[in-house]
């Protein structure tokens, strides 16, 4: 309880918006970094009080009960913990003063953990620094000052550490230049035992990266836009290619970029789209008039500009680039950005910015192809400015998902997803948990699950939502109950079941890691400004903690760094101490392996079915086409399942219903209808778009599997195949195609899908929407649109988007080359 137990957070919505990149947002896996805190800085959240949603109060029509938590005393199984973890805990002080330190895993398995100390100064135009790097090999319990082998050169913290893919042991450190025109890196190929030290003839604008086919050839932007490229682990570097923009690694060793024919990056919209299988020997141009791309799964996306328009359109490749397809997806403005938020090789979430400075936009979810969308998620928040959504693809679980939406009050509220982006539902309020002053109904309200835009506003959340795809069903996230995000301090929740059902699992804010592939869970409270001496474990999932003290003199706490993929057993807890003089860095390593005293056996494990919430119906547990069954550690087992540990699951598939379809180009289901039906509005007319305008592409019967469903037999759709190609005039999709004829037809697309969502808002439906079809909502789109343009010619309407806007003058490519995001 704080000083507002009544507010809830109001987003603040900026007003400075220039369509940004938006980056993926995760650093290289495997790396932390963390920074000492001297004070905390508080943005004032705006606060306001607010009344229930309508939508709310429709409780959520799951009934789901928690999985079966075998009665035992998992609490009284740690009895005497202290002296077992004791004599397993391993202290390393860092005679460092600087003031952050990364880590970076090098390799899997290996326990090589690499520590690079930052410490700068502004001074001037030029920064004042000083590297020191360290290197366990022991998962963190000793530390060697290996700073000798980088020679003291500077390393720049704000690239972090390259480490190459899989276990190649390749390390890279990129060195600070001071004046002239090379710089230098440091590359290690045993694991960071032995350094070699390389000129580079350029100087880095990025992180290095690794081709992820051959860890030997590597890839960088310099700072004056030139694309370089070694072949022999940064030994020769070769320059590919100048005024590049954004450059990214494609599979099987191709690189896609874009390039500037005009000299700079900022007039985007007329770069050209280019890619090289051979390592530039050849290089080859795939689009033009581009504004950015991304990669996805299988699918090449790029955002390609319409006619003289300054609208800009997305089109799919999923053959790299050498046939195009433009998306049935609204065209957007200047300001305004796509994004992909999660893609696989079956389909994509894609993030499509409102227009205007709105903090939120439409989800949309493909087909196999790319190209045909259904809308799954309106008011879907994800803030320009700040390039910040909760999106989060829940690993632990297949098909779930958590994300936040802008209610129409403004207020921050989350949803979660089941079936892959189908149905977005509020989230279930914890059984064992109260809702909070800002429910009225004490009965009626939801948990709320703070993410990255949370941390983004600097609200009082460490970490965002945590799973693990070994630790099946397994979700530790902050939180609050109430009927919206609270800016008050979050707690710790779990959930077992895939987010069906959580708990309250620690009061307050805390950083938290999955261990044993879940069999262990361990928490550090978050707290800035006292310093900690405890961490608190749980082998239940989170449903019972020991308390563990493992230090007399407590340490102000920065984070907790465990080996990525969450098999690991030990953890470390990274702080520092204040003495009289100064603050140095400590690191307290902890290996939980005596505490569990026994490998599990078979009699450790039952059986869990996923997505079960109906046991009597046949149907129990389907999630697109199959149901699976899952061996899961019993809660009061108290064992090491090991770092071999491999997810046991059984699939099963269910029988087809016409649910398992989506509604193929031209057709839509009618409300409460899962039938699909042909658009009337298009017979005798002429479509704008047209897969390929190849004829085989356009034969359809109405229905198409949505993509990764594996149901069989059942309801399978019969219908007589019918010959779209006939009413497809144009197509794109050779660049050379996006010609004016187009813009003058998009602007009124535009208005039209405004149209439609002023409308949907005022009805007040569109909350919670099933697949609802390729596109019924595009598909009337089009019949609109065909009006528009019989009945006023090319004379389109004002276009509220092009309100003379300017670049802000950010050049966005130097960021991650793993961001996700076209805009
Ligand atoms: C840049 O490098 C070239 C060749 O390596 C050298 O001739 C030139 O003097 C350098 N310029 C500066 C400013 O160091
Ligand atoms: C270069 O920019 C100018 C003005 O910005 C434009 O008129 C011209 O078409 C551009 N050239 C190319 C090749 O993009
Ligand atoms: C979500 O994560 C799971 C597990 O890592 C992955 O298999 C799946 O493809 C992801 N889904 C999407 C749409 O990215
Ligand atoms: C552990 O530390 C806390 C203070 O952080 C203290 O209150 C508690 O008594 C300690 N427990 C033990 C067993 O020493
Ligand atoms: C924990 O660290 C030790 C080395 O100190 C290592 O031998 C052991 O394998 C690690 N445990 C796990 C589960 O990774
Ligand atoms: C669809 O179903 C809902 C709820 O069952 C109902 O309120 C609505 O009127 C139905 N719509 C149509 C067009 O039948």
């Amino acid at each position: 309880m704080g000083l507002f137990p009544h507010c809830v957070l109001l987003l603040l919505v900026s007003t400075f918006t220039v369509g940004l990149d938006v980056q993926s947002g995760s650093k290289p896996i495997g790396q932390s970094v963390f920074v000492k805190r001297f004070n905390i800085e508080k943005k004032a959240a705006k606060i306001v009080k607010r009344s229930l949603p309508a939508w709310l109060s429709a409780s959520p029509n799951h009934q789901i009960r928690r999985r079966s938590t075998e009665q035992g005393d998992s609490c009284k199984a740690l009895e005497g913990h202290d002296t077992k973890l004791a004599q397993n805990t391993h202290r390393y002080t860092f005679n460092d003063l600087s003031g952050s330190v990364s880590l970076a895993w090098v390799g899997d398995g290996t326990g090589v953990i690499l520590a690079l100390t930052t410490f700068q100064v502004p001074f001037f135009m030029i920064r004042l620094g000083q590297s020191k790097l360290y290197r366990s090999e022991n998962y963190g319990k000793s530390f060697q000052d290996v700073t000798d082998l980088i020679r003291n050169t500077f390393i720049r913290s704000e690239y972090g550490i390259a480490i190459g893919p899989e276990n190649s042991g390749k390390v890279i450190l990129t060195g600070e230049v001071s004046g002239g025109n090379g710089s230098r890196i440091f590359v290690s190929d045993d694991f960071g035992k032995t350094f070699t030290n390389r000129v580079l003839p350029f100087i880095p604008l990025m992180q290095i990266s690794y081709s992820p086919d051959d860890s030997n050839v590597l890839m960088v932007l310099s700072n004056n836009n030139e694309l370089w490229l070694s072949e022999d682990f940064g030994s020769n570097w070769r320059k590919l290619h100048s005024m590049v923009c954004l450059v990214k690694w494609g599979g099987k060793n191709t690189i896609y970029f874009t390039a500037s024919l005009n000299g700079s990056c900022i007039d985007r919209g007329m770069l050209e789209l280019r890619k090289t299988t051979d390592y530039g020997k050849t290089i080859k141009s795939v689009a033009s008039k581009i504004y950015s791309f991304g990669l996805g799964g299988r699918f090449l996306f790029a955002s390609v500009m319409t006619g003289k328009g300054t609208l800009r359109m997305i089109h799919v490749s999923v053959d790299q680039g050498e046939t195009w397809n433009m998306a049935q997806l609204p065209p957007v403005g200047h300001e305004q950005f796509y994004s992909i938020l999660a893609a696989n090789d079956d389909m994509v979430f894609m993030h499509v910015d409102e227009p205007g400075d709105t903090g939120f936009g439409t989800i949309y979810v493909s087909d196999d192809r790319g190209t045909v969308y259904s809308k799954s998620l309106d008011r879907h928040l994800y803030t320009a400015t700040g390039g910040d959504t909760d999106f989060t693809n829940v690993t632990s679980l297949r098909g779930v998902f958590i994300t936040s939406v802008l209610a129409e009050d403004n207020s921050v509220q989350s949803v979660v997803s089941f079936d892959r982006g189908g149905e977005w539902i509020p989230l279930r309020k914890p059984a064992n948990s109260k809702c909070d002053a800002t429910a009225k109904d004490p009965n009626k309200c939801s948990l709320y699950i703070h993410a990255a835009y949370s941390t983004a506003m600097n609200l009082n959340v460490p970490m965002v939502p945590l799973t693990e795809p070994n630790a099946v069903g397994l979700i530790l996230a902050h939180g609050s109950v109430g009927y919206s995000i609270s800016v008050m301090r979050p707690d710790v929740y779990v959930s077992d079941d895939g987010g069906y059902t959580w708990i309250k699992a620690l009061n307050g804010p805390h950083h938290y890691a999955i261990l044993d592939s879940g069999g262990l869970l361990v928490a550090v409270e978050h707290s800035p400004n006292q310093p900690v001496n405890t961490i608190k474990f749980s082998t239940d999932e989170g449903q019972c903690w020991g308390v563990y003290n493992f230090t007399d003199d407590p340490i102000y706490f920065t984070g907790l760094a465990s080996e990525p993929g969450a098999r690991s057993m030990n953890v470390s807890i990274w702080g520092y101490r204040d003495s009289i003089l100064s603050q140095y860095w400590v690191s307290i390593t902890i290996d939980f392996r005596d505490l569990l005293t026994r490998d599990c056996d078979d009699n450790d494990y039952v059986q869990w079915l996923a997505h079960s919430d109906d046991i009597s119906d046949p149907n129990d547990g389907c999630m697109l086409g199959y149901k699976e069954e899952f061996q899961r550690l019993r809660k009061d087992s108290v064992c090491w399942n090991g770092r071999n540990y491999q997810v046991n699951t059984k699939t099963n598939s269910c029988l087809c219903t016409l649910d398992d379809f989506l509604c193929d180009f031209g057709y839509y289901r009618q409300e409460n209808s899962s039938e699909c039906v042909e658009q009337p509005d298009l017979q005798g007319k002429v479509l704008e778009f047209c897969l390929h305008g190849r004829e085989e592409q356009l034969q359809t019967s109405g229905y198409r599997k949505i993509p990764g469903d594996k149901c069989t037999g059942g309801e399978t759709p019969k219908r007589t195949e019918i010959d779209l190609s006939k009413r497809c005039v144009s197509d794109l999709v050779g660049p050379e195609l996006l010609v004016d004829r187009h813009s003058s037809k998009s602007v009124p697309i535009v208005a039209t899908v405004m149209i439609i969502i002023v409308l949907s808002i005022a009805v007040g439906v569109v909350f919670v929407k099933k697949y609802v079809c390729g596109g019924r909502f595009l598909v009337h789109r089009y019949s609109v649109l065909q009006q528009h343009i019989e009945e006023n010619g090319a004379d389109g309407m004002d276009d509220p988007l092009e309100a003379n806007h300017t670049e802000n003058g950010k050049i966005e490519f130097h960021d991650d080359s793993d961001e996700d995001l076209l805009e």
